[in-house]
């Protein structure tokens, strides 16, 4: 019997080679690794701690919390323009240093979006329909070229659309950035596991293994090497993003200037919830830590408490985009500290599973629990952690769901509105409807649009300017 397979047997999950006698070499070759993987001790102690305690993510909110406080935009209540015009610098000092790079979280399996393949290659633009991935490496490579450095690209997969991913890749020539600037590593797996605990097969040789949500990022960014290579490159700040968001400024100058004037080792943007039910997460604070609450962790009595100037309390929704210090990311992801880990989050789910006797099961009802970790719980272990207010226009429209809010649709006319903005700015007629929507639609490269003007200048060096037409592409 192999030593992982003894583990298993005496940890009460022998179970998982039931079929192993009856598996070729390699398919049990592919088990053991599988098993190998898994740390039993941890999955036995969330069995305890988070199924059998019926700790089922029930709100955790204790009296100590409070709305956070964040760094308004300029233009807002109590904003400083001076501060953000310092920032800005501060920030390019630091690109043009080379000392950030970019990361994208794409491990997850899209399922609301009901698409079959990697979400980074679903198509988005408004008449190009660039993929997300195309969209992130124009802005990359914009970057690179205004502040003279090459700009790293780190990009996590899972085990799902790892292969298909970097194929993408290849098979676009990489969007124009160096191949060996694109960074690929794959997340941690958990096993799902039934109400005792025990760990489900999905098939005779095959563990029902699912990624370990984004939080798994930080454990993955340090057991693939990105951590290492990072510092030989003399990277010490990773610009953390969804794969989900194309509107999304990848590297953004002055929230770079904010996190290192205020030597945060975990930077945060928010935008003001749009309305008391939109789903994100709330930035609040409990004591000098900042946390951020879950969506669904927020009692309703809090999401739709008011201030006195009649605004949400809790309203600086989390975007998911943050700036981490390498160094932190290291100490949280290498687990080094017993004291400093994240914690793991239930979910429910239907699972397919082999039952005793070798045949699938397809559950109509929830029959087993998924661990996740959430890259935000890394907040309360921040020092200094600082939050700045983003406008939700020029950072925020996630593709999520098939229709609706956060759908295909939304994010493509958030897009046709930014360009509008940007094609106004340049002093471009354009017709436009009360929300900003162009009547004709139009999409301008990544490589030129970003909010600093850079659509402008290259719209004034056009010696024959188009007219605005339905289906044109702007340089
Ligand atoms: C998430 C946040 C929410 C935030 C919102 C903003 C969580 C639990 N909630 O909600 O606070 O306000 O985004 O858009 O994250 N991913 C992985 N590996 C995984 C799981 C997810 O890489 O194992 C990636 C996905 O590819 C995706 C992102 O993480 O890019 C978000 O995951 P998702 O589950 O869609 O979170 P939301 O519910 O949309």
């Amino acid at each position: 019997m192999s030593e992982v397979r003894r583990h298993f047997e005496a940890n009460g999950q022998g179970h998982v080679f039931a079929f192993y006698e009856s598996l070729s070499d390699d398919e049990k070759a592919s088990l053991d690794e599988q098993a190998a993987a898994i740390d039993l001790d941890e999955i036995a102690e969330l069995t305890v701690t988070l199924i059998q305690s019926n700790n089922h993510e029930s709100a955790k909110i204790s009296d100590g919390i409070e709305p956070a406080n964040y760094i308004p935009l300029p233009n807002k209540e109590g904003g400083d323009p001076a501060r953000w015009i310092e920032a800005q610098a501060k920030g390019e000092a630091a690109l043009r240093a080379g000392r950030v790079a970019a990361f994208t979280v794409a491990g997850g399996q899209g399922t609301r979006l009901g698409y079959d393949g990697p979400k980074g290659t679903f198509g988005v633009t408004p008449v190009l329909k660039k993929s997300l991935f195309q969209v992130f490496a124009e802005k990359i490579l914009a970057s690179s070229q205004i502040f003279g450095r090459p700009i790293p690209w780190y990009i996590m997969t899972s085990r799902i659309n790892h292969e298909a991913s970097e194929a993408f890749f290849e098979a676009n020539d990489y969007f124009g950035l160096s191949s060996d600037r694109v960074h690929f590593f794959s997340q941690g797996l958990m096993p799902a596991v039934d109400a005792e605990g025990k760990i489900l097969l999905a098939d005779k040789g095959e563990i029902a293994l699912s990624p370990d949500g984004h939080g798994g990022s930080l454990r993955a960014l340090v057991r693939s090497g990105a951590v290492r290579q990072m510092e030989a490159d003399g990277i010490d700040i990773i610009s953390y993003f969804q794969v989900d968001n194309p509107l999304i400024r990848c590297i953004d100058p002055s929230f770079i200037g904010f996190h290192l004037e205020t030597g945060s080792e975990l930077s945060s943007k928010m935008v003001p919830k749009a309305y008391a039910g939109e789903k994100v997460g709330v930035f609040c604070e409990e004591g000098d830590k900042a946390l951020v609450l879950e969506y669904s962790d927020l009692p309703d009595k809090f999401a739709r408490a008011t201030d006195e100037n009649g605004e949400l309390l809790y309203r600086a929704g989390s975007i998911a985009i943050h700036l981490f210090n390498r160094d932190f990311v290291n100490r949280l992801g290498s687990g080094a500290e017993e004291s400093a880990r994240l914690p793991f989050h239930l979910a429910h789910k239907k699972v397919s599973y082999l039952d005793t006797t070798g045949n699938v099961q397809s559950p109509a009802e929830p029959n087993a629990y998924k661990f996740e970790m959430f890259v935000f719980d890394a907040l309360p272990f921040a020092a200094n952690p600082v939050i700045i207010e983003t406008a939700r226009e020029d950072d925020f429209s996630p593709v999520k769901n098939a229709n609706g809010v956060d759908s295909a649709v939304t994010s493509s006319e958030d897009q046709l509105r930014q360009f509008a903005r940007w094609a106004i700015a340049a002093g471009i007629e354009v017709e436009t409807d009360d929300t900003g929507l162009p009547k004709v639609a139009f999409e301008v490269s990544p490589l030129f649009g970003d909010t600093t003007g850079r659509f402008a200048s290259a719209w004034d060096a056009l010696e024959d300017k188009p007219e605005l037409t339905d289906g044109l592409v702007l340089v």
